[in-house]
């Protein structure tokens, strides 16, 4: 079946609004999306009528706050089939989950000498903890390239992986270029080396289905805002025998078993990893928004994604003089081009007094844009309660902004 795009957008109440005297086309999902009633609802819900700590009270609003968080754990495991909840960690988002394998990984398992390989691709947040992790241990990055068409160029990992790379960290989708990267024999490949593997699902998530145990990952990171949940909470999937070897990357309450000035024992998975008093709030209102998805279905929001996708590309690809970057044929609905020598930045502003939110400028990959030797794009990211007719706006725009800058 398809989807009623009507009865989805209304669902989503920020979309139905007027900015500049102008209806709001929101196209900026890949820096985060909108969020569904249900999710407001839910939030608002804990904050008036449940609201306590998790883990602490015996009495009744702890209680419940804690069913629902755990509740909430058992939901993101099945959304992603993994094999147990002790496999999944809430921490603060896409970052956060990097930064804490960057470290306890980094923690046990490198040393000088060692590689860590990533892709030219990734997000500065894929980048930098890594960064970071080699200048504590005397490590080095390794880069896999791309194609000027956004695909991975992947005959050069055999080469990257060698005896000391200790872990590849890839992104299942670039959110600059757009391209679903072929993660799977990327991770045929690391495993048959003995070689741990990192997806950042950031912007894969909201548009398909991810199976953790059918991918065989090893760890498999995401942010709840950017798939229509709360901000400030996200997912840290590690399998559970990795997750039981590393080093805790914060200390503090509720991560530990007994306390003394001597020396101190830690929890048991997932709470070894979960320190202090976590975003409960948003870690459920991420289960509601979890759950509105799966009540569309993520066939259907494939296929309709898809139509948008061939759509954007044929419009975006009849506008003269607008180069498109990343082209890659296994896609999400995220497009980066550039109009003639318009600056992307210019190109943005007068967008956004047309009602048209888009994206400008490096969105946080400045390798990528070094690649093609540009400053930045303008990027347009669609999700599924975005229309033909939003795009038909957007290439309107184009127009008229070309005709006005060139
Ligand atoms: N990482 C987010 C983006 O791509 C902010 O826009």
């Amino acid at each position: 079946m398809g989807l009623n795009i009507k009865q989805i957008r209304s669902d989503f109440p920020i979309l139905h609004q007027q900015v500049y005297n102008k209806p709001l086309i929101y196209l900026d999902n890949g820096a985060t999306t909108q969020k569904p009633q249900v999710v407001i609802d839910t939030v608002r819900e804990l904050q008036e009528t449940r609201n306590s700590s998790i883990h602490r009270g015996v009495h009744y609003l702890s209680d419940q706050m804690t069913d629902r968080y755990e509740a909430a754990r058992e939901t993101v495991r099945a959304f992603l089939n993994a094999a147990s909840t002790n496999e999944i960690i809430f921490t603060s988002g896409a970052t956060g989950s990097i930064n804490a394998v960057a470290f306890s990984f980094g923690e046990k398992f490198v040393t000088a000498g060692d590689e860590i390989v990533i892709s030219e691709m990734e997000h500065h947040s894929n980048i930098v903890p890594w960064q970071m992790l080699c200048d504590r241990k005397g490590a080095s990055i390794k880069v896999i390239p791309f194609y000027d068409n956004g695909e991975l160029i992947l005959e050069k990992l055999d080469d990257l992986l060698t005896d000391r790379t200790r872990i590849v960290a890839l992104t299942h989708a670039s959110n600059s270029m757009g391209t679903i990267n072929p993660v799977k024999e990327v991770i045929k490949k690391a495993h048959a080396k003995g070689i741990p593997v990192l997806l950042d699902g950031a912007q894969m998530v909201q548009h398909g289905e991810v199976d953790v145990r059918e991918l065989d990952c090893d760890f498999y990171i995401f942010s709840s805002h950017k798939i229509f949940g709360p901000t400030g909470s996200g997912v840290l999937y590690g399998k559970e025998s990795i997750l039981e070897e590393l080093p805790p990357y914060q200390g503090g309450g509720d991560m530990v078993d007994q306390v003394t000035f001597e020396r101190t024992s830690y929890n048991t998975l997932p709470f070894k990893f979960e320190a202090g008093t976590t975003n409960y709030t948003g870690a459920i209102g991420l289960a509601a928004a979890l759950d509105y998805l799966q009540s569309i279905g993520f066939e259907a929001i494939g296929r309709y994604e898809q139509e948008l996708t061939g759509y954007t590309l044929e419009k975006l690809g009849g506008i003269d003089g607008l180069k498109i970057y990343g082209t890659a044929a296994n896609r999400i609905s995220v497009f980066s081009f550039l109009m003639q020598n318009i600056h992307p930045y210019d190109a943005g502003m007068i967008l956004d007094k047309m009602g048209i939110a888009v994206r400008t400028g490096t969105h946080c990959t400045q390798p990528v844009m070094d690649h093609f030797g540009i400053d930045g794009t303008i990027r347009a990211s669609l999700v599924f309660y975005n229309t033909m007719e939003e795009v038909d706006a957007l290439i309107e725009g184009i127009q008229r902004t070309i005709q006005m800058l060139s």
